[in-house]
């Protein structure tokens, strides 16, 4: 099966850029179809054009609430006909609307290892906590804010002399691993949403 992957996105992309090359190179059996930004300038955009894809920027100011803005994003990525949104630094918060809509079939990356560290600036949350492994986690989106069932994680050990920016550099290598192979799992119809716990279906 190809799936057919819309990808939310606010700021540089390099998350979708590594979902670019996965569907190049075939790691990701599917293609992007469409990339949306709730920000005009969003490198993400230009990465989207680059690749033959349709850039999309759906601006929040024309829209009176979230609800409204979600129905018009929800309407792009049906026309688009996805099979999988990808939320891959989407800075906006979903209605309880778009959840439900796409529930099982739209996935988020975060960089530390949830539960810990949810929300902003994560990187800098787990470094001034003071732990000694960060690292990122996949998984799917629910009505809470990085609370949804987890698919993938990697772990990233904090080093001597690291700082949040230089900690926050090695966990996004790993993300631009952890998602792609997530993606795959998904498109490979391998992974079973248990309640809380997802299932990893062997290889066939
Ligand atoms: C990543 O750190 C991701 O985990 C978080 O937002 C950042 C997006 O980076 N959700 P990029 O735009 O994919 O480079």
């Amino acid at each position: 099966m190809s799936v057919r992957i819309g990808v939310l996105a606010s700021g540089q992309g390099s998350n979708l850029q590594a979902i670019l090359d996965a569907c190049a190179d075939g790691r990701i059996p599917g293609k992007v179809e469409i990339v949306i930004s709730d920000r005009k300038k969003a490198y993400a955009l230009e990465r989207a054009e680059r690749a033959g894809v349709k850039p999309v920027f759906i601006s929040p100011r024309k829209f009176r609430d979230r609800i409204e803005y979600d129905g018009k994003l929800i309407e792009a990525l049906a026309e688009a006909r996805v099979d999988l949104v990808c939320l891959a630094g989407f800075m906006r918060i979903l209605s309880e609307a778009f959840v439900n809509r796409f529930y099982g079939r739209c996935l988020n990356i975060h960089p530390a290892l949830l539960p810990s560290f949810p929300g902003l600036h994560a990187q800098r949350q787990a470094f001034d906590y003071g732990v000694k492994v960060a690292g990122c986690t996949v998984h799917f989106v629910d009505s809470g804010v990085d609370t949804g069932p987890i698919i993938a994680q990697k772990a990233v050990p904090v080093l001597e002399g690291d700082t949040p920016d230089t900690l926050a550099d090695r966990i996004l290598e790993k993300e631009h691993v952890a998602y792609p192979e997530a993606i795959r799992l998904f498109a490979e119809g391998r992974l079973v949403l248990e309640g809380r716990r997802v299932a990893i279906l062997p290889e066939p």
